[in-house]
């Protein structure tokens, strides 16, 4: 197997009594688009922050690229681009000054520059402005602006820490969608902090779920909905409703997750679609009248929160024990 592009090991930073990161051991694999899910406070940004070498942890391991972060801030810079989450642009500068500064700092050399500089403002759909000033531009040709200049010195590695907040829907999706380009055509391995779960399922081979600094999951959606029981939500339409008895019936099942019923609609998750014959026998033998049966892939967004759930629930149950 190839070495990952990020690793860490116990990562680990305080802010004094806060645990920002408290403890985080995660891969990153070349080529992968990786979301850094979780709510405002979990720790994403300063994971990036740690991984760039802007921070220093407290606490554990990273390897970013091959280099230790901490030690070799200033060269792992070098071959990664960083989208924060106010984008410092200079607003009195126009959109090519903008690149042209920035790639400058880079020791990108000329004609080089000017021909990359121009390349990216076309390709980010900012070429017919590109001699207004920055301070013109609306939130998402900002956005965009910044994701040019993230990538002008074409590095292996993003960092996309909450790349359409704040963007209406119409920007968010033009960003989104350049991400998407540029992570399928380029093959640029991106770490993605978001809390758009729509967003994060359209774009991310994997995604890993953190909460006051911890990790709560780690997976492709497919292997996180497995491992929560929520593998496949079953919706079944009914021409008359349930008898009292059938529900209960359906909760003795093995490998039934939630039920959920509302007049004519029952939803059930299970999980598998092995399960999903039982699931109708029962129903049948109950005396359901059912008019059909239509599996579905939970989203991302149902898995999050079935996540948040049952952490939420452990540490409900840890802070009971006296
Ligand atoms: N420079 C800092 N000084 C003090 N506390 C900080 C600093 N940066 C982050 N924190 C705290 O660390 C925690 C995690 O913050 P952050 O990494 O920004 O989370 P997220 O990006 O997931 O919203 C929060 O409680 C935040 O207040
Ligand atoms: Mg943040």
């Amino acid at each position: 197997m190839r070495v990952p592009v990020i690793e860490t090991e116990s990562l680990a930073r305080s802010f004094g009594p806060v645990r920002a990161v408290d403890g985080l051991t995660f891969q990153v694999r070349e080529g992968e688009v990786f979301g850094l899910l979780g709510p405002n406070g979990a720790g994403k940004t300063t994971t990036v922050r740690l991984l760039n070498g802007v921070l220093r942890p407290s606490g554990g391991r990273a390897r970013v690229l091959g280099l230790d972060p901490a030690q070799d801030g200033c060269r792992l810079r070098q071959q990664t681009g960083v989208l924060t989450e106010t984008p410092s642009l200079y607003e009195r500068l126009t959109a090519r000054e903008n690149l042209a500064l920035f790639g400058a700092l880079y020791a990108i050399p000329e004609p080089d520059l000017s021909r990359r500089v121009a390349r990216m403002l076309e390709e980010f759909g900012l070429a017919d402005r590109a001699d207004d000033r920055v301070g013109e531009f609306s939130k998402g040709m900002k956005q965009r602006l910044a994701l040019a200049r993230a990538l002008l010195h074409e590095p292996p590695l993003l960092f996309l820490d909450e790349p359409t907040a704040g963007l209406d829907p119409e920007a968010s999706r033009q960003v989104t969608e350049m991400i998407a380009r540029l992570s399928r055509r380029e093959g640029r391995t991106v770490l993605l902090c978001t809390h758009h779960l729509s967003e994060a399922q359209r774009l991310c081979d994997r995604v890993a779920v953190m909460d006051r600094g911890r990790l709560l999951a780690l997976g492709t959606l497919e292997e996180l909905s497995r491992s929560l029981g929520t593998g496949l939500q079953v919706g079944i339409g009914l021409q008359a409703p349930l008898p009292d008895t059938a529900v209960a019936a359906l909760r003795r099942l093995s490998s039934i997750g939630d039920i959920r019923y509302t007049s004519l609609q029952l939803q059930v998750s299970v999980a598998d679609e092995e399960a999903v014959p039982a699931v109708v026998e029962t129903l049948v033998r109950e005396g359901a009248r059912i008019l059909s049966v239509v599996p579905r892939q939970p989203s991302l967004e149902e898995v999050y929160f079935t996540i948040r759930r049952v952490a939420q629930d452990a540490s409900c149950a840890t802070e009971a024990i006296p």
